[in-house]
């Protein structure tokens, strides 16, 4: 949580930007009264929104909330990739374009809904043929390539459910989720393009496979072009298969599943302040409406917008606001594979002029490297045609903002920073670009229909606190996969039947919400949730090392970058050899995204009396900052011991 001094510097902010007029007139939602009448029958209006999707039987009730449970749209009978292609196609648009997708070297490829509905049906008579269920669990880890969103689709035409494990993901994590989510079958390529070079995808499942006892069967992707030609694969016979060769044996018919609204749509693993990863599982009928919606509403989502979200698929924005979201409004979605710096600096804004994106949705990161790279980028080409900006995954600097604004936005276009969780499944906190006066770093209201408040421990409302949800919304969360008590005492025990997202809040005096960062230990590493237990158990692992403390060290770029406090074995020697040996043992362990910026090794770690590591003072000694209060420290020496070592590191 940020400082008292960089919250009252925040809240300082004093500029506003109104909606241009012309945005105003033309906008999906330009009426204020959404807020209220959506607040006084939230049902009904859920209900509404619910009703643009295509159900095969009517829900009979809205929602039963029986906290921490909630089911939405109960008995109504729907699918997904039926309201994503199928009703598209019939409804006499399969010729409108779908997916446009540019690989990293620059090689393009274009599905119409027409085209994507039949590769989709194929895929899905593949998955049958695999012996692939409704309820089954199906791995994918794949690069940006159009058969991410294939897959994932064509589970949810059958009724099996996605597990997409980010492909920057290590085999180890690749594993884990396989074995947790106890996945029948795995979906890969031989490699994905990142920044000039090939992640090798097959070579890592093929080392995640071997802690994988459940998974039976293998599809590689072959992502084509130059990659496919130097890449050598090894294929286990009998488990691996390609995916050219199986799609070519089977029907591009498949009838999509009708599926219960309350079925489970898909798990995605998240970082947590404990243990593994938790599977955060998403059900069908509630997820789709809200997903739907907010892609409708937010980004202000019309028939002539070219959209493009930067995310990658192995993260929730890319589920909700690449595939889902965007699909089911029958919109003409960007898909890029690379980096933002391949070939050059320039890359995302030439995309931008080459496809017409109108509407672009990245992260504060993405926008702090920009920056950083200077203006020449940008203005090499012509961004003329954005009208929406959208950021998310951290809160954004003004300064960040501004330059947004000015620079991509050329000042003409709504900017909307947008909160929400992977557990949230959706936008929960958001402007509507034709009604929100924003001001820079503010998320502002929650989304219409949704409630959220700041509260104290005790649950008392007050101006600055935790945020908390305090009322069911339709792409909750559903459950943690397999842990019933989890679920119950990360997001549902703080307060009685309130939602605890884990970050912390304050409201100005216009009533504008501030998300100020989370308030447990995990770590917002570039937009992404890393657990600070997770990091130390990865280290922990390493023969040399006795004990951990990950801590966030403020990032110019990244938000927050990882530093380690290393404990090592008896008669180790902390060599600058072993320094990088543990940095990258962390990223073989977990993932290059995980991967601790500074370790400093250490005799002790500073800890309380009870033994409780006290990572507000290894945060202080990280970030150069005075330590603060060491009264309740068991051995105070070890800060000051600590610092001075810190220092000669630093020197
Ligand atoms: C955490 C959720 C939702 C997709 C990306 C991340 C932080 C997210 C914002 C925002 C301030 C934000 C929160 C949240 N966060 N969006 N607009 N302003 N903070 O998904 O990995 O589930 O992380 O990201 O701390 O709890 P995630």
């Amino acid at each position: 949580m940020s400082d008292a001094g960089e919250l009252d510097a925040l809240l300082q902010e004093d500029r506003r930007f109104r909606p241009p007029a012309t945005f105003v007139d033309q906008a999906n939602i330009n009426d204020r009264d959404i807020y209220e009448s959506a607040a006084s029958d939230p049902e009904g209006y859920w209900s509404k929104w619910a009703a643009e999707l295509d159900w095969f039987e009517p829900w009979q009730r809205v929602l039963k909330w029986s906290p921490p449970h909630a089911e939405w749209f109960i008995g109504g009978r729907i699918n997904v990739s039926y309201n994503c292609l199928d009703r598209h196609v019939e409804a006499g648009r399969g010729d409108r374009t779908a997916l446009i997708w540019e690989g990293e070297p620059g090689d393009a490829r274009t599905f119409t809904y027409a085209e994507l509905h039949r590769e989709v049906s194929r895929f899905a008579n593949v998955l049958r043929s695999l012996g692939i269920k409704k309820g089954d669990r199906v791995t994918i880890y794949l690069p940006m390539i159009p058969e991410a969103a294939i897959a994932m689709l064509a589970c949810t035409r059958i009724g099996a459910i996605h597990s997409v494990v980010f492909g920057g993901f290590s085999p180890d994590s690749l594993a884990d989720r396989n074995n947790d989510a106890e996945s029948k079958l795995l979906i890969t390529a031989d490699g994905g393009w990142r920044r000039g070079s090939v992640v090798p995808l097959k070579a890592n499942a093929d080392a995640a496979l071997e802690q994988s006892p459940t998974v039976q069967n293998v599809v590689v992707v072959a992502r084509g072009g130059d990659l496919t030609e130097q890449t050598a694969v090894t294929m286990k016979m009998g488990r691996d298969h390609w995916y050219h060769d199986l799609v070519a044996e089977v029907s591009s018919s498949c009838p999509a599943v009708s599926m219960d609204s309350e079925d489970t749509l898909f798990i995605l693993y998240t970082s947590g302040t404990t243990g593994k990863p938790k599977g955060v599982v998403h059900t069908t009928g509630g997820y789709l409406t809200q997903a739907y919606a907010t892609t409708k509403a937010v980004f202000d989502l019309k028939d002539d917008d070219v959209y493009w979200c930067t995310a990658d698929v192995g993260w929730i924005t890319g589920h909700s606001y690449i595939v889902y979201g965007p699909l089911a409004n029958c919109a003409q979605v960007v898909m890029y594979e690379g980096a933002p710096d391949t070939p050059d600096r320039g890359r995302f804004w030439q995309l931008c002029e080459k496809y017409g994106v109108t509407i672009f949705y990245t992260a504060p990161t993405a926008i702090r490297a920009f920056m950083r790279w200077g203006d020449e980028w940008p203005k090499k080409y012509d961004l003329s045609r954005l009208r929406v900006l959208g950021t998310v995954g951290e809160p954004i600097n003004p300064e960040a903002w501004m330059w947004y604004h000015e620079v991509i936005g050329g000042e003409r276009c709504p900017i909307v920073d947008t909160w929400w969780q992977t557990e949230t499944g959706a936008i929960m906190i958001t402007p509507l670009p034709g009604l929100t006066e924003t001001k820079p770093g503010t998320a502002t209201h929650p989304f219409p229909g949704i409630e959220a408040a700041i509260r104290d421990e005790s649950g008392e409302d007050t101006t600055a606190g935790y945020l908390a949800i305090t009322k069911p919304w339709p792409s909750m969360l559903r459950a943690v996969w397999g842990d019933e008590q989890r679920f119950r005492e990360t997001y549902w025990s703080k307060w009685p039947n309130v939602y605890f997202p884990g970050d912390g809040a304050k409201v100005d005096e216009d009533g504008y919400l501030w998300i100020l960062g989370r308030v447990d230990d995990v770590l917002n590493v570039a937009g992404h949730r890393i657990g600070t237990m997770e990091v130390e158990s990865a280290l922990v692992d390493h023969r040399a090392v006795v004990e951990s403390a990950v801590v966030g060290k403020a990032h110019e770029i990244k938000g927050e970058s990882i530093a380690a406090f290393v404990t090592l074995k008896e008669g180790i020697d902390g060599s600058d050899e072993l320094l990088t040996e543990l940095r990258t043992h962390v990223s073989a362990k977990i993932g290059a995204i995980a991967k601790p910026e500074l370790v400093v090794f250490t005799a002790e770690l500073p800890k309380t009396r009870s033994g409780k590591i006290m990572r507000r003072l290894l945060r202080d000694i990280a970030e150069g900052r005075a330590i603060g209060d060491t009264t309740t420290l068991a051995d105070p020496e070890v800060v000051k011991r600590l610092q001075a070592m810190h220092e000669d590191e630093e020197g």
